[in-house]
């Protein structure tokens, strides 16, 4: 099969659509030929040698995809050849097949392009574990969720809107602000113009918000401590202000604050079964009537892998960026 070899120096790393080995497929998997997938931050660090797949799972970038069933292993049930599905891969989705558990797939609404499904699992699974599994929000709380207009920050926006609570946000871009405000959020806060825990403590009489969704990381660990109100969480999902930093342990304490790290990939497949159920029957049915929406920025093809890589590094997407295959 074809499939991006990653090939070139760690710190500049050449995306080439070239033939690579045939997979194969479980008795309890699907093989899949991919009609489209999705560049995640993950991609990028994974094509510099930084994030390497868990044990077992494929060496190829990609952790979604979306396309029609091809072939089934024996012990698959419910699943015919020619549906149309989606799936969360720990690896393998830059390719031309892919192979994925049955509890690990979705069934594409008959509406729905392939480009729909391939942004739904990654992105989506990870605001949902995070606000809801890991940050147990709650109707009528706040939330604020940094990089609101990244694949995750747009699902987590249309999330937390649909259960219920009042989303603030933080991006670094006017145009962004403005998409995080048309999906959902109440506060916009251009983080490049404004400190966004003055933002968040004027917008809540000082009170702060109850959860914060950041991929941010040490650089915001301070403000982020400092803005939440007593019995706060703050959920850890990302690097991209670097790991290390400071906080005053004392608020914690005083505040009854948790701060939780989470990340997906590395879970058991059992759990991520689990997380697909869990999402299935409380999410998805909104996504299928169209209640919520997956946001897409461009559709590359993938031979132009390289160039989606770079365009998604340069911070220029609002939501996903989806690879078609075929
Ligand atoms: N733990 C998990 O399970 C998990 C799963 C999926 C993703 N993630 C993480 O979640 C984050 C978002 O992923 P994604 O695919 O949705 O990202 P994305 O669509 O590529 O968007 C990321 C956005 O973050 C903002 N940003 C970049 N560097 C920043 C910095 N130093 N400080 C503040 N904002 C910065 C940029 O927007 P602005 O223009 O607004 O700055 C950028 O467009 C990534 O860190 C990713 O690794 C974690």
């Amino acid at each position: 099969m074809q499939a991006i070899v990653v090939k070139g120096a760690p710190a500049e790393p050449l995306l080439v659509w070239e033939e690579a080995a045939d997979i194969g497929y479980g008795s309890e998997e699907a093989l899949v030929a991919v009609q489209a997938t999705a560049v995640n931050r993950a991609d990028l660090s994974q094509a510099r040698g930084h994030y390497p797949p868990p044990p077992g799972a494929s060496k190829i970038l990609g952790l979604e995809m979306a396309g029609v069933i091809v072939a089934l292993g024996d012990a698959v049930v419910d699943w015919r050849i020619g549906d149309r599905v989606c799936a969360l891969l720990p690896g393998g989705g830059y390719a031309e097949y892919a192979a994925a558990p049955q509890g690990m797939l979705l069934r594409l609404p008959e509406a729905w392009s392939f480009a729909m499904g391939a942004a739904v699992p990654e992105v989506w699974y990870t605001a949902f574990v995070n606000l809801f599994l890991e940050g147990n929000l709650q109707p009528g709380e706040t939330v604020l969720i940094h990089a609101g207009a990244s694949g995750v920050g747009t699902a987590a926006i249309q999330l937390a809107r649909a259960a219920g609570a009042t989303v603030f946000v933080t991006a670094g871009a006017e145009e962004k602000l403005a998409r995080c405000r048309t999906l959902g959020a109440a506060l916009a806060v251009n983080y490049k113009k404004q400190d966004f825990l003055e933002a968040v403590l004027a917008a809540t009489d000082g009170a702060g918000v109850d959860l914060i969704l950041d991929p941010v990381g040490g650089a915001y660990l301070d403000r982020n401590v400092r803005a939440l109100r007593p019995f706060g969480r703050l959920v850890n999902i990302g690097l991209l202000g670097g790991g290390p930093g400071e906080m005053n342990v004392a608020l914690l304490l005083r505040k009854r604050l948790r701060i939780v790290g989470s990340t997906l990939r590395n879970r058991p497949l059992a759990e991520k079964i689990a997380i697909t159920r869990q999402f299935r029957e409380r999410f998805w049915p909104l996504l299928v009537a169209g209640e919520l929406q997956p946001v897409i920025d461009r559709v590359f093809p993938i031979i132009e892998a390289q160039a989606a890589h770079a365009y998604v590094l340069q911070n220029r997407n609002v939501g996903k960026v989806i690879l078609a295959v075929a």
